[in-house]
Parts: structure tokens; sequence; C-alpha cells
């Protein structure tokens, strides 16, 4: 299918707007789509190789960039979308899931999309070049499209993905992390992707300058949300259910909105006895104590509040593309983004 082709998915029932599932079912076959890509780019002769790259697939993870590049895309035409939107869309899936390889090597997680971590099970070397496979599978994917939009586009965002996990280890230790850099490290680590996959949808679909803009956007501000919930996830969320270790942030002392927030606000000897648990690299071990002071202080509120402020704005941003049951979804799925437990 490489020219726009009929969509014959139907609207979404409201009742089912609360899920993510049930959010991606009017694309379900452009997803399953962007899966037989995946599966096809990052083959390998090597059996062994199989084996790791279908153990990081495993569970699946939510999907969002590669919807998000589907529904950009259906959003601006909504007749459908071309082969080339599943095509980049598996690319963004790719770097997102090689940086997830990456990052759990960093932060020492040992669980990840409800499975053990690869470096937990191969090893650190192991997974440190089955990341820069991925990464590689992605690029050669991107440059065989017809047009190198996408190869230009996303080397430059990976670039900045990496710049983003490097500023934040760099920062790791540092309890006087300003507001303005933590915004920039989570911009740079998470939402230039999200921005990214919303833009390469919306240009491969033929979108105008207007609705490019306003796609890019909404990815931005979505982006920046969904990592302020996930930073909440990993201070107050369920292991079981999020499916990925979580308290890394503590135990690894870099600080996220809550905690950056509890810092600054909280009655001094309260936060002075916080300052000192994580300068004493005590993160872990006083997790409870740290989240229950956090939770007291109102700062989990405070990032919740600035989360939806983000998803709001995102939102309201969508003037343009025209109405539609797609455009719907992208709200939809905004408000998701706040409501997840994982
Ligand atoms: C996790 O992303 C990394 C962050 C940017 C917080 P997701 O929560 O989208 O991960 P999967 O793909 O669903 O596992
Ligand atoms: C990392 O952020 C996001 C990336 C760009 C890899 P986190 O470290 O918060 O992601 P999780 O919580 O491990 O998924
Ligand atoms: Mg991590
Ligand atoms: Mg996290």
């Amino acid at each position: 299918m490489s020219a726009l082709e009929p969509s014959d998915a139907p609207p979404v029932p409201a009742s089912d707007k609360t899920t993510l599932a049930g959010l991606l079912r009017p694309i379900a076959a452009d997803m399953e789509r962007v899966q037989s890509v995946l599966a096809e780019i990052t083959q390998s002769p090597a059996a062994y190789v199989e084996g790791l790259v279908a153990h990081v697939r495993g569970f699946g993870g939510k999907k969002l960039r590669p919807a998000l590049v589907i529904l950009s895309g259906r959003a601006v035409a909504p007749g459908g979308v071309g082969d080339v939107h599943a095509r980049v869309g598996a690319v963004v899936e790719l770097i997102h899931s090689a940086t997830l390889v990456h990052d759990d090597i960093l932060d020492g997680a040992m669980i990840r999309r409800m499975r053990p971590t690869l470096h937990s099970i191969e090893g650190e070397e192991i997974s440190v070049l089955l990341g820069d496979f991925l990464l590689a599978s992605a690029y050669a994917e991107a440059a065989a499209l017809e047009d190198n939009l996408a190869s230009r586009y996303l080397s430059k965002v990976t670039r900045i993905v990496c710049q983003g996990e490097m500023l934040q280890i760099h920062n790791r230790g540092n309890l006087e992390l300003t507001l303005e850099s933590y915004l920039e490290i989570i911009e740079k680590k998470t939402a230039v992707l999200y921005a990214a996959s919303c833009e390469c949808g919306a240009r491969y679909a033929g979108g105008d300058a207007a609705a490019v803009s306003a796609l890019h956007d909404y990815g931005m501000g979505l982006g920046m949300a969904f990592q302020i919930v996930d930073d909440v996830l990993d201070l107050v969320g369920d292991e079981a259910v999020v499916g990925k270790s979580l308290g890394t942030d503590l135990a690894r002392c870099k600080l996220t909105l809550p905690i950056i927030h509890f810092l600054r606000t909280a009655p001094s000897e309260r936060a002075a006895e916080v300052r000192a648990i994580l300068s004493e690299g005590r993160g872990a071990e006083e997790a409870g104590r740290i989240r229950a002071a956090v939770i007291a202080n109102g700062s989990v509120e405070h990032a919740m509040e600035d989360a939806r402020r983000r998803i709001g704005a995102a939102i309201d941003g969508l003037a343009a593309p025209a109405p539609s049951d797609t455009r719907d979804v992208l709200a939809a799925l905004a408000q998701y983004t706040l409501a997840r437990r994982r």
C-alpha cells in the first residue's frame, strides 16, 4: 500500500477512550503493519541475535510513538496513511527501544516490559551492542525510504536524545539541579522523539505547515507530560503494574520534578533531611520515607498539575488539523498519558 488508501476503521466508541487498547483499536491494522516491519528490519541470520531482539520486543511496550506517527498522518489525511507511515513508525519504535536497552544499563534497572532487562541476563557488553544493532537497523530502514526526511530528521533527534541522557548522567547527584535544567533534560531525552513522531506522521501525509507545526507542538507537550508522569510513577508507582524497575531515580540520585519541588518548598528541616539522605547515597533504602514526605508536601500533586497543564495546552493546540475522529483520539491519548499507570 504505497498510496494513501481509504480507511474503513470505525470511530472509537466513547466508552473505549479510557484504555490504550480501546484508543488504538481504529488503527489496529496500521499497528500490525508496524509490527511486521519491525520484525522484518531487525532480522539477523544469527539465531542468538534473533533471540536477543525477540527478548526486547517481548512483552511489546505501549508502542505510543508509532501510534502517533499513524494518528498524526490520519489526522492530516483522514482517508488513510501510506506504507511509509508503518515504516517510519517502526523506525521511531526501534530508536526508542534502543535507548531503553542502553538506559537500563545506565539506571541499573532489572525489569523492563514485565521481563528481566537484557543486561541482567546477557550482561552489559551484549546489551550495548544490541542497542547499537537496533539503532543501526532503524537508520538502515530510514535510509531505504524514498526520501531522506525521516533519516535526516530522526538521526538529528537521536543525537538530541543521547545528549539528554548524557546531561542526565552528568547531573546525577546534583542536588542543585534547577527546574530549567530538568526541563531541558526531559525535552531532549523524551519529548523530541514524541514531537518527531507526530511531525513525521503529518509530513508524510502531506500536511500543510499549520498542521505539521500543530502536531509537532502537540507531540512536544505530550512528551514533556509523559516524562513528568513517568517520573511521578518512578516515585509512587506500582512496579507490578508499570512492569519496569521503579525507584531508580532516587537510587541514582536523579532529581525529578516532584523532588525538585520538594527541596525548594518543604519546611527547611524536612528538606535538609531528604537532602542528606540523597547526598549520602541512601535514596534507595529510604525511598519509603522520601515518598511519604514528598506526597505530604504536595510535590507529587504539583508535578501532576504541571503535566495536566501541558496536556491541556497540547490538546488546545490541536486547532489544526481539521476536526476528525482521529483528532479526538489524539486528544484522548493525551488524557490517557495523565491517567496511565504503566
Ligand atoms: C519509557 O517509555 C521511557 C520514557 C520515555 C519514560 P514508554 O513508557 O513509552 O516505554 P514502552 O515502550 O511502553 O515500554
Ligand atoms: C529514560 O528515562 C528515557 C529515555 C529516553 C531512554 P527514564 O530512565 O525515566 O525511563 P524509564 O523509567 O527507565 O523507562
Ligand atoms: Mg531508566
Ligand atoms: Mg523513569
